[in-house]
Parts: C-alpha cells; sequence; structure tokens
C-alpha cells in the first residue's frame, strides 16, 4: 500500500491561504499567490492545459526525458527519487522505468501541496510499480524539504518549469533549501521553459479555447469556496502578458467594472477600480547563463543541460557539491 504523509495539513493551508490573500488583496498593484490555483479543480484544468497545441512545454519535457532517462539512470544510479510539486506524475514515469530498468530504484517520493492531486498519482503509481515503495508527501516545496529520507542516494526531480512560478527571491531560497537537503554528490532534474518568441509564449498562457483563462479564474472559486467570498469570475478578464525586462509572463485578473467583493472570513472589503488587475502568476522563461548561475549560486554544479529537438524547453541535471 502506498503511504501518504500530510505535512501541509488543511489547517496550514486555510492559515496560510488567509494570511496570503488578506496580503495580496490589500497590496497595491493586487496579487495572488499561484499555490492556490491547485484544488482538485485547478489540479484538473492544468493537466487540460498540458494537452493544448499551444502549450509546447509538456510535450517538449516529455520528448527529452524519453531520449534521456536511460542516461539520468545510469549517471545517477538513484535509490530514492524525489519529485517536487508532482501533480499527476504522468511524465515522471519515464524516470521510474528507466530507474527500474537499472535496477537501483527502491522508493518513490511525490510531494505536491494538492492532496487530490497527490493521492490519485500515488494510487495510480503504486498500482503500476507494485515493487517501488511510494510514500507521497502532502507539503509546500517552498518550506517543507527537511529529512525527505536523506542519505538514501537521491535524485529531486522538479518538472514541467514550475521553478518558473516563484519569484527571484523566492527561487534562490528555494535552490538553496534543496541544496541543504541534499548531500554532496545527490542530484537535482530541473525543467525549465526557455525564452523565445513572444507570441508564442503569450499563446500558451492565453489558448484559444480558453482553458488557461478558467485556470486562471478557477483561483476566484477557490476564495469564494473557502474564505467566503463573493467574486464573480466571468467579470474578471483573463490577461497573459510577456514582461520582457523580467524575461516571464504574467498571468492577471482584470476587473470588467468597479466592484466591491466581500471576503466574509477575513471580514474583509475589497475595492477594485474598473480595469484593475490582480497578478495571479509569474512563468520566468530561461537561458542556459542563468540556470547554470543560480545553481551554482546554491552550492550545484551543472552536469548536463539538455534540449528538446526544437529548443523550446530545457532538462538540468546537477550535481549537489
Ligand atoms: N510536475 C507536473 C505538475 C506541474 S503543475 C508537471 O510537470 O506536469 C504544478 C504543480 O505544483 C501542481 O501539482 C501544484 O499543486 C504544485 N504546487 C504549486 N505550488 C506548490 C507549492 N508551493 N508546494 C508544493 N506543490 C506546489
Ligand atoms: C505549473 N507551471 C509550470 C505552469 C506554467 O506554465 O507556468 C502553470 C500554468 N499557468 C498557466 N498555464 C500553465
Amino acid at each position: 500500500m502506498p503511504e501518504l504523509i500530510i505535512r501541509f495539513t488543511e489547517a496550514d493551508a486555510a492559515r496560510e491561504l488567509r494570511a496570503d490573500v488578506r496580503a495580496g488583496l490589500t497590496d497595491s498593484p493586487k496579487w495572488l499567490s499561484p499555490k492556490w490555483f491547485y484544488d482538485a479543480v485547478g489540479s484538473d484544468l492544468f493537466e487540460q492545459i498540458t494537452a493544448l497545441p499551444e502549450y509546447y512545454q509538456t510535450r517538449a519535457e516529455q520528448q527529452i526525458l524519453s531520449q534521456r532517462a536511460l542516461e539520468i539512470a545510469e549517471v545517477t544510479g538513484a535509490a530514492t527519487l524525489v519529485e517536487l510539486g508532482s501533480g499527476s506524475s504522468e511524465k515522471t514515469r519515464l524516470l521510474l522505468d528507466a530507474l527500474r530498468k537499472h535496477q537501483t530504484l527502491q522508493r518513490f517520493v511525490p510531494l505536491d501541496v494538492s492532496g487530490a492531486a497527490l493521492r490519485a498519482a500515488v494510487e495510480a503509481i503504486a498500482l503500476d510499480y507494485p515493487e517501488l515503495r511510494v510514500s507521497g508527501v502532502v507539503d509546500d516545496f517552498t518550506s517543507g524539504l527537511s529529512a525527505l529520507h536523506a542519505g538514501t542516494g537521491r535524485l529531486v526531480a522538479f518538472l514541467g518549469g514550475t521553478i518558473g512560478n516563484l519569484l527571484p527571491a523566492e527561487r534562490a531560497e528555494f535552490f538553496a533549501a534543496v541544496r541543504a537537503a541534499l548531500q554532496p554528490g545527490e542530484w537535482l532534474l530541473l525543467g525549465t521553459d526557455l525564452v523565445k518568441d513572444r507570441q508564442r509564449l503569450v499563446r500558451a498562457y492565453d489558448d484559444a479555447q480558453g482553458v488557461t483563462a478558467e485556470f486562471n479564474r478557477n483561483v476566484l472559486r477557490v476564495l469564494n469556496r473557502e474564505l467566503g467570498a463573493d467574486f464573480v469570475p466571468e467579470q474578471f478578464q483573463h490577461v497573459a502578458l510577456w514582461n520582457a525586462e523580467q524575461e516571464w509572463i504574467e498571468m492577471r485578473l482584470r476587473a470588467a467594472r468597479p466592484m466591491r467583493v466581500q471576503l466574509a472570513e477575513l471580514a474583509l472589503t475589497v475595492e477594485f477600480a474598473a480595469g484593475e488587475e490582480i497578478r495571479t502568476e509569474i512563468s520566468a522563461k530561461f537561458r542556459r547563463e542563468r540556470v547554470r548561475d543560480e545553481l551554482s549560486a546554491a552550492g550545484f554544479e551543472l552536469h548536463r543541460w539538455w534540449l528538446d529537438d526544437a529548443g523550446d524547453f530545457a532538462l538540468s541535471l546537477a550535481a549537489a557539491r
């Protein structure tokens, strides 16, 4: 039976959501953390995004993994695969297959803040990999990495480009925390989306079918349910734009008209002017030098850098120094 360890409880999530939302919606400009997108509906919408024609990232990373998984297994010889922000862990099966073939893997530890997504993934993986010890961890990867099966020859995978959803200072803190949790010689496998043509990037975050718009608005539905808020999500327009200076995509929600929103559980009233926006996500895009330098600053040495055939997405394998 797979185990599921809950380190980030519903009470922790409720407390953090309240503090986060109060901070973000009383700030100027307003913001919300992308962590709150991923209730069961949001996780499902993300899975739909991964199949959209405009959203090339998942297919690109899948291609790299299918070409390189055996090499990753040979180089790392990992006995424990830890996956941060694991979601459905679908692509991870390529790594599990390669490590199984290489006969080193004993344990798989997917970690995600979304209990719903993690529970489903852990059950599916345990069924298909009966010889593996599967230990799912519900936790926040920005705060809970210590003691993840220390001393077991770990490969930590952080796929999908989710690193890009952290602000630069959060990113530096995150890399340092991952490094601190590892022993010299253990490994980090990192997926990063790359800087490219602005139109393709914007289309990947503003698809023709409007799935990304629904994913974006879903955060307001989470606030309505969890905080007794009275947002009318349809009154917020989905905005995706390229910030060329920062080299990141920004998703925003733009109020269609002046609005007053009550958040009953916070005893908070938030006013919106017509056209006022909430920033809901950044998705940073990378170049090789930035990945190498940020990893190096945290105590990792970039060992391999692989691209998909189109050169859209990169997978980095780095060793803890
Ligand atoms: N790795 C998968 C899923 C990416 S979607 C892929 O490559 O397709 C991003 C995932 O990160 C979601 O499952 C979400 O629940 C999780 N996530 C987002 N913020 C998180 C946080 N702070 N801590 C842990 N998981 C988080
Ligand atoms: C999870 N993360 C890498 C996705 C991204 O591309 O930044 C989330 C997403 N947002 C809109 N579409 C997908």
